[in-house]
């Protein structure tokens, strides 16, 4: 089949790649120059597990083209999927206007019937927009040509995105016609199989599936951020609260994990998206509210730790810091609790030296030099001579240290563990002063 993808960020890229690997013939469309040439190079802009491999087979085989030229790939694809950004406004609305723009361009050059996708995380409401966009550029050029617009929400996660889209737990198609459901059904059926993942319904509770899969989810963390709140002031362990309440099938032990605060692309945006969309829908949405206030006060948690521990003048201090990613297996920071945290450190006088596994130039990007943070080379080399260890990401390498290597580095033998990695005997017996997550 002839797929355009348009947008070649996380979720377009994972998309285009994928059906490319399945036999389709798949052009992705971005404006941006660089990254198109990159691409054709097979050199990958995210660091995302086996898509670098999947992008260079389908390189290979032809089956995936990248362009920057909108207009063939509107002629090109019988399904278009819309994959651009929604950037959050100031007022927490998600902007459209690249989502529209895709729209009226394909309106302006399309040549046969097709059935246009919207992967993007938009507000409900937006297949109609879509749809109207493309009608009226049709209409300028007195086209008349048949399509459709399918809301089909993406619910992969970074780090796991080629597993998570493979092996999908639900398709979810948002149409009122049942032709083009079929389509769709066809497209995806090499990802389908065992048992049926379709989910077809209309399109404002396709869209708006999305927004609630991520604030049950985010929802469940400040929920349990609360609980560590309170564990810690109770002289409660939150981690045996949670295995605990985990047993309890209709709670699951799944995203319960008390940490230093959500981050990424998706939660903490949709939240706020969806909070902006109740407001404009004149509703009182409360716990949206209180989802979002949860997870930004525990973003300042670790930061409070090493005030607690250290003081509040941190002038002449190092505080040494493993994890900058968001979250493990990504080199994404966007919203990352490392950025709350080394910001406030600067703030308050301290130095930081940080080592990630995937994270160091995305780090480099973000805080250009002069700043008082040093990438170190390896972990160990970041606790060289530092009064604490804040840990904000919980990578699989950090679970198991050389701890007597540690305590021979810090200046003296402190940890601030903001995920929770550690057995409180084992790291309180190899001589730690250790301040966790709702622990005591
Ligand atoms: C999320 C959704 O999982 C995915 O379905 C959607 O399509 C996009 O948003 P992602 O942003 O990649 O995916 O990250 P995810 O693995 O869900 O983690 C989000 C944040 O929650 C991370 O900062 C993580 O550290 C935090 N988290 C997760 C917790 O603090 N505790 C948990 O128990 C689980």
């Amino acid at each position: 089949m002839k797929v355009t993808v348009v947008g070649t960020g996380y979720v377009g890229l994972v998309t285009g790649a994928c059906l490319a690997q399945m036999g389709n013939q798949v052009l992705c469309v971005d404006v941006d120059v660089d990254k198109v040439v990159r691409l054709r190079a097979g050199e990958l802009p995210i660091h995302e597990p086996d898509l670098p491999a999947i992008v260079q087979g389908g390189l290979a085989s032809g089956c995936l083209c990248f362009t920057t030229d909108i207009a063939e790939g509107v002629i090109h694809g019988d399904f278009l999927f819309i994959a651009v950004g929604t950037p959050p406004d100031a007022d927490g609305s998600a902007n459209l206007r690249h989502v529209l723009a895709v729209a009226g361009d394909i309106g302006k050059y399309l040549q046969r019937p097709a059935i246009v996708i919207n992967k993007s995380t938009v507000p409900v409401g937006t297949a109609q927009k879509v749809r109207t966009c493309i009608a009226l550029a049709l209409q300028e050029r007195t086209a008349d040509i048949a399509f459709d617009v399918i809301a089909n929400p993406e619910f992969l996660k970074e780090g796991a995105a080629v597993a998570d889209f493979m092996k999908p737990d639900r398709i979810i198609i948002g149409t009122d016609n049942g032709a083009a459901a079929e389509q769709m059904r066809t497209l995806y059926a090499p990802f389908n199989r065992n048992h049926d993942r379709f989910i077809v319904m209309d399109p404002p509770s396709a869209e708006l599936t999305k927004y609630a899969a991520n604030v049950m989810l985010a929802t469940r963390i400040s929920l349990m951020n609360e609980l560590a709140g309170l564990a810690e002031r109770m002289g409660a362990d939150i981690e045996q609260v949670r295995r605990g309440i985990g047993a309890d099938p209709r709670i699951g032990h799944a995203f319960i994990y008390p940490g230093c605060g959500y981050g990424g692309s998706c939660f903490p945006k949709d939240v706020r998206a969806l909070e902006y969309s109740a407001r404009q829908h004149d509703f009182d949405a409360p716990l949206l509210a209180a989802v979002e206030k949860v997870n930004n006060r525990q973003k300042r948690l670790l930061e409070q730790k090493v005030v607690q521990a250290l003081g509040a003048d941190l002038t002449g201090k190092t505080i040494a810091v493993w994890g900058l990613a968001f979250k493990p297996n990504t080199d994404d920071m966007r919203e990352a609790p490392s950025r709350v945290l080394m910001e406030a450190l600067w703030r308050r006088g301290a130095r930081v030296q940080a080592f990630d596994p995937a994270a160091m130039d995305e780090a480099r990007r973000l805080y250009a030099e002069p700043c008082a943070l040093q990438l170190c080379l390896d972990p160990y080399a970041a606790c060289e001579n530092a009064d604490a260890l804040v840990i904000c990401t919980e990578w699989q390498q950090f679970r198991s240290p050389d701890f007597a290597r540690m305590r021979s580095l810090l200046r003296q033998p402190l940890i601030v563990d903001g995920r929770n990695i550690y057995d409180l005997a084992t790291v309180r017996a190899e001589g730690f002063t250790y301040h966790a997550i709702g622990r005591p």
